[in-house]
């Protein structure tokens, strides 16, 4: 069992009858879906899901999990999601995968948020090896991207490699990945960004993880917010 798959048996572990659980996106989320999927076949689970993507939706639907539509979900009792970087503090980069709003959306509902990681995810500060995720509305792309500039930030929109175009969000934003100097810090970055108008969304997830599950040397260690 690899690491992912260890941490991902480990939050799958928590889930008990009648809950209904978030599934994040990602590598590390398909593990956690597919730990999911053995429980309720084999120990007769009963648990129902709801999709923070479309493939996540589609992974759970072929191994069997009832899954119940976003729209339907006021709150649930447990997100599971893996994450791009972690702080110290727990604050979360998130994005990779351009899902952010559902997956934000979700974090936030949940009554428990359990982010899945490898010890290579953590670091001392949010951008210390990614570029942060900033979905915006395709109109205002522009005009973010200057805003962003004039705060020191640099950075693109993100490509689509595989379609030779540009990466376009499930509900059809676009997606800056800027970099900020490092003395902006996570607090200012996440005011910041949410008082630019066109900003849909960003990557930055200060407050909302309950526990952090850090798979190493095949051994989980959890960190409690
Ligand atoms: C999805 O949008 C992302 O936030 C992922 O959760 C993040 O990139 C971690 O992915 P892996 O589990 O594949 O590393």
């Amino acid at each position: 069992m690899n690491d992912k798959e260890l941490v991902a048996r480990h939050a799958a572990s928590w889930v008990e009858d009648g809950m209904l659980v978030g599934l994040g996106t990602g590598s590390t989320a398909d593990c956690f879906i597919g730990e999911l999927a053995r429980r309720r076949k084999e120990e007769g689970l009963q648990v129902t899901a709801v999709a923070s993507s479309v493939i996540s939706a589609i992974k759970a639907r072929a191994l069997g999990l009832p899954l119940v539509a976003l729209e339907q979900v006021a709150r649930l009792d447990l997100y599971v999601d893996g994450a791009d970087e972690v702080t110290p503090e727990l604050t979360l980069l998130k994005g990779r995968g351009a899902d952010l709003v559902r997956e934000k959306l979700l974090a936030t509902a949940a009554d428990r948020f359990l982010v899945l990681v490898d010890g290579s995810k953590l670091v001392s500060r949010i951008g210390e090896r990614f570029a942060v995720p900033v979905e915006v509305m395709p109109f205002a792309w522009q005009m973010v991207k200057r805003r962003l500039e004039s705060l020191g930030g640099s950075g693109d929109l993100r490509p689509n490699a595989a379609k030779d175009g540009l990466a376009v969000t499930s509900h059809g934003s676009l997606v800056l990945d800027m970099a900020f100097a490092p003395a902006l810090d996570a607090e200012t970055l996440d005011n910041l960004l949410c008082r630019t108008p066109g900003v849909v969304e960003h990557g930055i997830f200060r407050g909302l993880a309950s526990a952090v599950l850090v798979a190493a040397d095949g051994l989980v260690e959890e960190r409690w917010a």
